[in-house]
């Protein structure tokens, strides 16, 4: 016998069945039994309520109708343990990760099934406390993927779908006093897949937590709370307003007995109460027709409020009570709340009243160990990163996170794009029109908006990612402009397909399109057409060495009235970590567990690698998204600074600055900037605080910004935001010609036009139908590839001069048919012994020519870069050096190298273009002993081509003939 006489009911390959049994969706919140907890708001001290996670056992069937029914009562000895929350692909169970972008892992149309479906019961045991008799036992299920079927003492409790949203059941009448048995069933794939196809790992698992609560028979249920904000002009104080909305369970039964109250007040998060305490009835005449539910709804205005920002994001709490007739408390529900307002007006988008630009990422559930089933911890280094990256939004793509997640953005101010578990890319333009899918679309849109509605982080509501445009996501969006006026709507799929001027107006208050290029954001700004902002859902593609003129579109945003900012795409590389036969470990991408079909390692597209390490484009984000710029306004004989204020609520007080003057690389002088408060959003001019030297031929003036206090992301003294302005500018100086010793070493530099292809300049793991840039099928077709310099003129003249010193000049002919090379430079190798290197130009950081806003011309030093990236590729540049310096620290010996009359962009590494290009992973890289040099004098800018545009032509090497020279030196 199977679980199930699946021989009728497959709920699992039926998209129709949405849910059996399962309550409707609520607030996640927790009830207390008195005030002082409820403040502490530690759940754990309720209650009422237990937690389920923890080792449970778990056993795998190679198709759901392969499980018996015994799996879900007898004896379990066999069976191997997992820990909940946890995702079973990565517990060695016989299912591994499987990576898909928008292909389906298997064929056919919606509903089709793979051939099997891999399924896990998942068993453990709990007692229930006594005080819980007479109750209800709620089941919460915080996420299971794909689908799920709970039965609790052998009885089958329930059904649940969407496996980025809890399902919870009522579990009350299947319990009994001693040990119970609780088993879920879970599908890794389902009918309702084919809405799960975000460009992700396919898991599979309980992989958010579980728990059981407690609810009084006639208790509280849900609470809802809509903190708002109203002003005359912006120049009056705020008015909080407070809905807060307490909704009652009392058994269908049974009538609700006069004098109940609900009592609900304000308090700060210290618990000083705010204003006085609210009470009402609750509605208790139910006859038909005027019954309008046992809902106590309460309101008032709050004078004087502090608003929630990302910037200073205040929160409140409200304390609701339920008195009982008697007089008594029974329930105490903490609802955390923030004031502030959300509203879409002349194609802006205003929070708090402010055109607030959104400095934004895009954000998956991801861990290299634990895949989806993240912590709250983990979830906090990811937030508390992207704030120290001056981030100030997150969308949560594609799929609601677990709702502390969403506390957390309300604790340490990040705006939220809150987006609905619905992408069916693989069949991007049917689905939505399918009726058999319009149930599960509506229940994933409404129960996340249900779900969350009490989070101030929430400033937009997304009906999901990549799945068309129909009457679904019309129906499904009055319904949320119905039940939620207060935060406008997103959707791409609206725009993309019905136009961004006027098209899908119903379901998206924004023009929200992705890797669109500069000159197509831009025209729409100048249009002044529509009336909805531009805020790009994605943009800047972060795979591998990447997002290559951030800052112009930075420029763009910042400059053009309509556009408003954006979500890179995205926070974190997907990669997992996987154990190999010889007992090493990878961070491992698409195809490496034998998964097919795949998307490779487009699956690796972050900010920052899987283990957290922010890639060195980490410093470009920063600094686009720094809260105070710093520019020089005009450069005649008294020059000034004006310093920009560009945060929108809060002046310059949290910060402290300094300045540095860099006179020919060195540091001259160094002081503290005293600045006036600086308004919000305004700026003001400043005289530089330092005389100008007269004998140095380029002068620079640095200002740092650094935090004033700790904050709760940050500690005092991190730096926030950091400009260089140009004093003085003179052409390439000519190498000067040291006192120098005989070179002892051969160099021998070699003309080179080739670089180990980035992941934009095409997919050297995937074949062409991938997509990505163009650029490495068109280098491996012209022959750069192998053929390199030999492919095009180049000359190299060798000048032996006074003292030992070499000076090299190459010249090198780029013909018409050979523009947009890789680069074009000298390159050569040197013994192991040098291993610091020093340079004056920019730094310290990686940086490439469309990717060096943030930098800073000086002289650092540091050991040679390691690969930072997760496929081997072009890395380690620096650009415009006017010297750089090989260290041999044991022995103290330099070996120098200085530009002559040209600015070199410069790396210095362990490893060969050749070497780097070959390798289709980090293992298969040897780093060599010897470091590799390279000095360009033209580098092709990196761009985002892998998704996106291509690198912009003013970064691409034009033809003509190049010539650049270098003098190289040993002391
Ligand atoms: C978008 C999609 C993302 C991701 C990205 C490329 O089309 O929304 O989920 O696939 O492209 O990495």
């Amino acid at each position: 016998m199977s679980i199930f006489d699946t021989s009728f009911v497959k709920p699992w390959a039926d998209p129709e069945i949405v849910q059996m049994n399962r309550r409707p969706m609520r607030s996640i919140h927790t009830t207390y039994t008195d005030i002082d907890m409820a403040r502490k708001g530690d759940r754990t001290d309720s209650p009422w309520f237990a937690s389920l996670n923890g080792q449970w056992k778990i056993k795998r069937y190679e198709d759901v109708n392969e499980v018996p029914a015994s799996a879900i009562t007898d004896d379990m000895k066999s069976w191997t343990f997992i820990s909940v929350p946890g995702n079973w692909t990565l517990a060695g169970l016989g299912d591994e990760p499987h990576y898909t972008n928008v292909q389906m892992p298997w064929k056919g149309r919606p509903p089709t099934l793979p051939p099997t479906v891999a399924t896990a019961v998942h068993r453990t045991t709990f007692t229930v406390a006594k005080n819980w008799k007479d109750r209800r036992t709620v089941l919460h299920i915080g996420g299971a993927e794909s689908v799920h079927m709970v039965y609790v003492n052998g009885t089958f409790v329930g059904y649940g779908t969407d496996s980025r949203l809890p399902s919870e059941y009522d579990v009350s009448a299947a319990l009994t006093s001693g040990k119970n048995e609780l088993a879920v069933v879970v599908c890794r794939y389902s009918a309702q897949s084919h809405l799960e196809d975000q460009d992700q790992w396919w898991m599979a698992g309980l992989h958010r937590e579980v728990f059981l609560t407690s609810q009084a028979m006639i208790g509280i249920n849900d609470v809802r709370v809509d903190a708002g904000v109203v002003r005359k002009s912006l120049r009056t104080t705020p008015v909080g307003t407070l809905g807060v909305h307490v909704h009652l369970n009392v058994p269908h039964e049974q009538k609700l007995q006069r004098g109940w109250k609900a009592v609900a007040h304000l308090e700060t998060l210290a618990g000083k109460r705010v204003g006085t305490a609210h009470s009402v009835d609750v509605p208790w005449f139910d006859a038909p027709y005027v019954f309008a539910g046992h809902v106590a709804d309460i309101s008032w205005d709050i004078p004087k409020i502090d608003l929630w920002s990302a910037e200073n994001p205040t929160r409140y709490r409200v304390i609701v009570q339920l008195v009982n007739p008697a007089g008594e408390v029974t329930d105490v529900v903490p609802v955390i709340t923030g004031f502030r307002s959300v509203e879409v007006r002349k194609r802006s988008l205003l929070i708090n009243g402010e055109r607030v630009m959104i400095r934004g990422v895009n954000r998956h559930d991801h861990h290299p160990d634990k895949g989806k089933a993240v912590s709250v911890e983990d979830m906090r280094a990811d937030l508390v990163l992207m704030k120290q990256h001056n981030v100030n939004a997150v969308r949560c793509s594609h799929y609601p996170n677990d709702s502390r997640l969403l506390d957390l953005c309300d604790e340490l101010g990040l705006y939220v794009i809150d987006e609905a578990n619905a992408e069916s890319h693989a069949w991007n333009t049917s689905l939505c029109h399918d009726p058999a899918y319009r149930a599960t679309w509506m229940a994933r849109i409404t129960r996340m908006v249900e779900r969350d509605k009490n989070h101030p982080s929430i400033i937009m509501w997304s009906l999901g990612n990549e799945a068309g445009y129909g009457a679904v996501h019309d129906a499904a969006s009055q319904w949320i402009r119905s039940y939620d006026p207060s935060r406008p709507l997103h959707y791409e799929g609206a725009v993309f397909h019905a136009g961004w001027v006027d098209g899908g107006l119903m379901s998206s208050d924004i023009v929200c399109p992705m890797y669109s290029t500069i000159d197509d954001i831009v025209a729409y700004g100048k249009s002044g057409d529509g009336t909805r902002p531009l805020i790009m859902c994605e943009y800047s593609h972060a795979m591998g060495n990447s997002n290559g003129s951030l800052a112009d579109y930075w420029d763009a945003f910042e400059n053009t009235p309509g556009l408003q900012g954006g979500f890179v795409w995205e926070w974190k590389d997907h990669g997992l970590t996987q154990c190999l036969p010889n007992s090493k470990t990878r961070l491992a991408y698409g195809g490496q567990f034998g998964d097919t079909p795949n998307d490779g390692n487009f699956v690796a597209d972050g900010l920052i690698h899987a283990d957290m390490t922010p890639h060195p484009v980490m410093r470009e984000l920063a600094w686009v998204h720094r809260p105070i710029s710093v520019e020089l306004k005009s450069k005649n004989k008294d020059p000034q600074l004006v310093i920009r204020n560009r945060q929108w609520f809060s002046d310059l007080s949290a910060y402290k600055a300094t300045w540095e003057l860099v006179a020919d690389g060195v540091v001259a002088k160094t002081g503290k900037l005293i600045v006036p408060k600086i308004a919000a959003n305004s700026s003001a001019k400043f005289d530089i605080p330092v005389i100008i030297p007269h004998d140095a031929a380029e002068v620079f003036f640095s200002v740092t910004w650094t935090l004033a206090r700790d904050t709760p992301w940050a500690p005092k003294g991190h730096v926030v935001s950091w400009d260089q302005v140009t004093l003085r500018k003179s052409s390439p100086a000519e190498a000067t010609i040291p006192e120098a010793s005989v070179l002892p070493i051969d160099i021998s530099p070699q003309v080179t036009l080739w670089r180990a292809p980035t992941d934009n300049d095409g997919f050297k793991l995937m074949d062409q139908h991938h997509g990505g840039g163009k650029s490495l099928a068109r280098w491996s077709e012209q022959g750069i590839a192998t053929d390199d310099a030999d492919m095009v003129e180049s000359t190299t003249t060798i000048t032996e001069l006074s003292g030992g010193a070499v000076r090299y000049e190459h010249t090198v002919v780029i013909p018409e048919e050979m523009a947009d090379v890789p680069r074009i430079g000298a390159m050569f190798s040197i013994p192991a012994r040098f291993t610091r290197v020093r340079w004056y130009g920019n730094g310290p950081h990686e940086c490439y020519p469309d990717r060096e806003s943030s930098a800073m011309v000086g002289v650092y030093e540091g050991k040679p870069d390691e690969l930072p990236y997760l496929v081997p590729q072009e890395f380690g540049l620096r650009t415009d050096c006017r010297w750089m310096e090989f260290i041999d620290t044991k022995k103290g010996h330099v070996l120098r190298v200085e530009a002559d009359g040209c600015l070199l962009h410069m790396s210095a590494v362990h490893h060969s273009a050749h070497d780097l290009f070959a390798a289709s992973e980090q293992a298969e890289l040897v780093r060599q002993p010897a470091l590799n040099v390279h000095l360009d004098i033209a580098h092709r800018g990196v761009g985002t081509a892998s998704c996106g545009p291509d690198t912009l032509p003013k970064y691409r090497i034009a033809p003509g003939e190049y010539r650049f020279a270098y003098v190289v030196s040993y002391r």
